[in-house]
């Protein structure tokens, strides 16, 4: 089917756009009161996740209600966990929560390696919002980087330091390449599965990137996200490492389209260290969106000049808080659809 709206394809693979395009990360969630009011319908976030009819309603609600230039399939990167044999719960005001850990070698071997069929409800989740988004935008897909995904695997829940996974990584090396090396797999068949019903583009969120220093960054985290820009060719490739600022040089180096940056990476800077050869996506604060509307609007644009007219994908640097005011998003937006170079 052909995507009317292809501004983010054509801007992720280097092509001339009229204008910048523009997503947000959790687009789909508690700042709209139209998410809020199928999320009261549900048991909880994990039914919503789980059915497609609903995930498809609220994937959307984004296009419909803000108007940005693409879709993100409504789901959460610790399903892969879950495809692996650690089920989570999401509680309420407080975050996910895994009952089981991994803490051994016989934990790791008792994990299976993800299929797309284990992933079923986010497979016919993708399938269903192709159909109903009819071509008007692209929808991206996506899944945790294998560090991340990991450091919840051992830790078991958020945390400020991971330390638990990070003492894994000091104390059991070669376990931890092996349970980050399953994770890759069921990633990339995920990933894959995702292609197949009909992702338009992927993209790869390494949440927990910054509590590595840049040796263990390269070791435990940038070679298994390689390996998954390697596998995956049929479709736009995006990266997003937050706080990765000693990673920019080896990211720009990566079989992928575009690398995301959060409020914290300078354009200019991230620009010379990546190179010519990347899309770059994002990087206003999320917190900027608390701000006047002139304000929103003076920044925003004071961002599009930074980055420039090609290769530019806007976004925040980070997901949307739940507390912004839907208005400020939409100027936010407005203001990025609005301006020509
Ligand atoms: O961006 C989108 O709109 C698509 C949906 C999406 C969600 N989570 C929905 C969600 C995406 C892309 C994610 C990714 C995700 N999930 C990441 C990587 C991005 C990032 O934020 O760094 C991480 C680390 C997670 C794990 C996770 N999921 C946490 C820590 C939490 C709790 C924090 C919170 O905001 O409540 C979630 C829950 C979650 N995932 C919500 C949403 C909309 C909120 C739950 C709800 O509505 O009840």
């Amino acid at each position: 089917m052909t995507i009317k709206n292809d501004l983010i394809l054509r801007a992720a693979r280097g092509e001339k756009t009229e204008r910048t395009p523009v997503w947000l990360m959790r687009q789909a969630g508690r700042i709209l009161p139209e998410y809020r009011e199928v999320r009261a319908k549900m048991g909880g976030f994990k039914e919503l996740v789980e059915t497609p009819e609903f995930a498809c309603e609220v994937t959307i609600q984004p296009v419909d209600i803000l108007g940005v230039d693409a879709a993100i399939i409504f789901s959460d990167i610790l399903v892969i966990p879950e495809a692996m044999g650690l089920p989570y719960q999401m509680i309420e005001a407080k975050g996910p929560w895994f009952e089981k850990t991994i803490k051994s070698e016989d934990d790791i071997k008792q994990l299976r390696v993800a299929k797309p069929e284990d992933l079923h409800y986010v497979i016919d989740a993708i399938k269903l919002t192709k159909k109903e988004l009819n071509g008007r935008v692209p929808l991206i897909g996506f899944a945790g980087a294998p560090w991340t995904i990991f450091a919840y695997m051992i830790e078991g829940s958020g945390s400020k330091t991971f330390s638990k996974a990070k003492k894994f990584l000091y104390t059991q090396p070669v376990l931890a390449h092996q349970l980050l090396q399953k994770i890759t797999d069921s990633t990339i068949n995920y990933l894959k599965g995702q292609i197949v019903a009909g992702a338009d583009m992927l993209q790869l969120f390494d949440s927990w990137a910054g509590v590595l220093s840049p040796e263990q960054y390269k070791e435990f985290s940038l070679k298994y996200i390689s390996q998954i820009c390697n596998a995956i060719t049929e479709v736009p490739f995006t990266v997003f490492a937050k706080d990765a600022h000693f990673a920019r040089v080896e990211m720009g180096k990566l079989s992928c389209d575009t690398i995301g940056l959060d409020w914290t990476m300078d354009i200019a800077e991230s620009r010379r260290l990546i190179g010519e050869n990347k899309t770059l996506q994002g990087n206003i604060d999320p917190c900027l969106l608390y701000s006047d509307y002139d304000v929103i609007k003076k920044e925003a644009i004071k961002m599009l000049k930074a980055f420039g007219p090609h290769r530019h994908i806007a976004n925040l640097g980070h997901g949307l808080y739940p507390d912004l005011e839907k208005d400020k998003v939409k100027c936010f937006v407005d203001t990025v659809k609005e301006f020509r170079f």
